[in-house]
């Protein structure tokens, strides 16, 4: 033992709902001594001799060096686990190391508290041949082993909503919703890109000053200085943000404009802020675009009815001319639609710029296309599904992207309740999807939006197994032998008399329902009709997460997903009848993070 964080004597285990689940009288608990107490605790030197070892454990999420149980033999730390729950009390959970590669070596086990916000509990740690949890590792930064390895996440702690996206000279900026260790609030994280795929990851943007949370918005480049707050000819970089009390209900939540005038790097709140103040309390999340024509700003409101009359909620629609002050122009809604994240844009149909259309997005990505000439948007039909079901939620598009690009990231989120125990014995929680190109294309039933991974991506190919066309007959699995870790699949076929087609990824599966027309992953489905008896397929397989894209874009569907490497045999097989494989490529990916 060192440091007194641990107090002298184990604490009891009925003494906190953070305990429950812990077994016998005791467990060892840093939080004794408060929060901020620092302390580790060792085990004797033991001999790894059977497979496994489980634990139980409960705290707050950061790198295990500061709070998690590290596994040393020769001085080094070989496994780890951090504590990772990202809030509230749901009782201690169990951890596993597979360790059959160190049987027969001698090890420690560490436990460590050298934070200064938040403590630990462990408890039951023995070695076993039985796994009780799903065996994790989070002794190698960036490469533990439920870190996504080509999708961002944040370093530590809790990711959301993608915020604020904007393109600026060369740099694709992302701000992210985050509570890092030890903050109660939620604040803006931020990761820069130059080609869409590797990510540095920035200080935070937006930090909370006050204890209130800075909840979702969007950013742009004021190109015309209207805001004036431009310095030295660079126009200013701004992002819109909903300023949220927290639990002080005898305030309204406010939209707030920070910027910057160094092209990213630094923020600063405006002086004037809040830019816009609403009637109700739970009115958030500014999209904001530049009208060239107009030469006005318009920012996107979602007025969520406090969130208390999900199918009265409205999105409003304000105008300015400085992006400072702010005048109500247009509600939309109710009609059970309009909810959270709006995200408002022009794309060409088919690339004809004669031809634009004006798109307005909510959170899921579902969307209504319209025209709007910076007077009122009309919107052109009902509402269309872009989100059939699976974790993708709360999606953004970059303003300013080069050659009219649209892309769009959206938060792969895990099914709740359990989001704060996702991603367990690992740093950091969630992650956000690969960005996708949209494109709006004219079909039978009117322009459609289509969603695919950006061409940047075919760059993280490191080697592709092509295999041959041919007919795969049922029951014929086309991928034996085929196990890299990072996948993209590409997978064309025509349907011929099968009924059924199913890509498993150890206990994941993606299926296509002939007589349905359907793509299922994920306990959801997507409309998908072979175009002229052909289905294409485009599968991206990470370490823990999976995004299907069928016929170009026509359709996808995301999840999350865990396994471990040595669970993840593929399979491709075919049902009912045979297919005829037109195009099969196993490209391997490598990691954006480099060693
Ligand atoms: C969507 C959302 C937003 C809100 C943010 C808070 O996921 O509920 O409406 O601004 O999350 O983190």
């Amino acid at each position: 033992m060192s440091g007194e964080g641990f107090g002298a004597n184990p604490a009891k285990t009925t003494a906190s709902k953070a305990f429950v689940n812990g077994l016998g009288s005791g467990v060892a608990w840093s939080g004794a001594k408060g929060d901020g107490a620092k302390g580790r605790m060792f085990s004797k030197e033991f001999q790894v001799s059977l497979p496994y070892i489980n634990f139980l454990i409960n705290g707050a999420r950061d790198n295990s060096a500061v709070l998690g149980v590290d596994l040393l033999v020769d001085g080094k730390v070989v496994r780890s686990a951090s504590a990772t729950e990202e809030r509230g009390s749901t009782g201690m959970e169990w951890r596993t190391w597979d360790v059959r590669d160190l049987e027969g070596k001698m090890a420690i086990v560490r436990i460590n508290d050298q934070s200064e916000h938040g403590w630990l509990v462990v408890d039951d740690i023995r070695q076993s041949d039985e796994a009780k949890s799903l065996p994790i590792d989070a002794s190698v930064a960036w490469h533990e082993s439920l870190r996504p390895q080509f999708h961002l996440t944040a370093p530590r702690g809790w990711l959301s909503d993608a915020n604020g996206l904007l393109y600026y000279k060369g740099t694709w900026h992302v701000f992210y919703q985050h509570r890092f260790p030890g903050s109660n609030y939620v604040v803006w994280g931020h990761a820069t890109s130059t080609d869409l795929l590797e990510w540095k990851h920035r200080p935070v943007a937006i930090p909370s000053g006050t204890g209130d949370s800075n909840f979702s918005g969007s950013g742009l480049v004021d190109w015309e200085n209207a805001s004036g707050l431009g310095e030295n000819g660079e126009p200013p970089l701004l992002l819109f943000y909903t300023l949220h009390p927290n639990k002080d209900k005898s305030r309204k939540c406010v939209q707030h404009l920070a910027y910057s005038v160094d092209g990213g790097t630094t923020w600063r709140n405006f002086a004037g802020n809040p830019i816009l103040k609403t009637d109700d309390y739970f009115d958030r999340d500014p999209g904001v675009f530049w009208h060239k024509e107009s030469r006005a700003a318009f920012l996107v409101l979602s007025l969520s009815k406090n969130n208390t009359d999900r199918p009265a909620a409205e999105y409003g629609i304000y105008r300015s001319t400085d992006f400072k002050q702010w005048e109500l122009m247009q509600k939309l809604g109710p009609n059970g639609w309009f909810w959270e994240c709006p995200d408002m844009f022009e794309m060409p149909v088919d690339g004809d710029h004669a031809r634009m259309k004006w798109i307005l997005m909510k959170a899921s990505s579902d969307y209504i296309i319209g025209s709007f000439d910076g007077k009122k948007f009309i919107p052109e039909n009902d509402k269309i599904k872009l989100r059939w079901g699976g974790n993708y939620y709360a999606t953004q598009t970059f303003s300013d992207a080069p050659a009219g690009r649209r892309v769009q990231i959206g938060w792969m989120n895990t099914d709740k309740p359990n989001w704060a125990n996702s991603f367990p014995g690992m740093p950091f929680n969630q992650q956000m999807s690969c960005p996708r190109e949209l494109t709006l294309r004219g079909t039978d039933a009117g322009p459609r939006i289509y969603r695919y991974p950006v061409r940047e991506f075919e760059q993280l190919r490191v080697k592709t197994i092509a295999l041959p066309s041919r007919n795969l007959p049922p029951g014929e699995n086309a991928l034996a032998g085929v196990w890299p870790e990072l996948l993209d699949i590409e997978f064309e076929f025509d349907v011929r008399d099968a009924k059924r087609i199913a890509l498993r990824i150890g206990t994941e599966e993606i299926t296509y329902d002939v007589m349905a027309k359907k793509l299922n992953a994920f306990k959801a489905s997507a409309p998908l009709a072979p175009d002229d008896g052909l289905v294409k397929l485009r599968v991206l397989i990470d370490r823990t997460s999976l995004e299907v894209f069928g016929n170009d874009g026509a359709c996808d569907l995301s999840g999350v997903f865990y396994t471990t490497p040595d669970k993840r045999a593929l399979s491709l097989t075919a049902a009912g009848g045979g297919i005829g494989i037109k195009k099969l490529a196993v490209h391997e990916l490598r990691s954006i993070w480099r060693e």
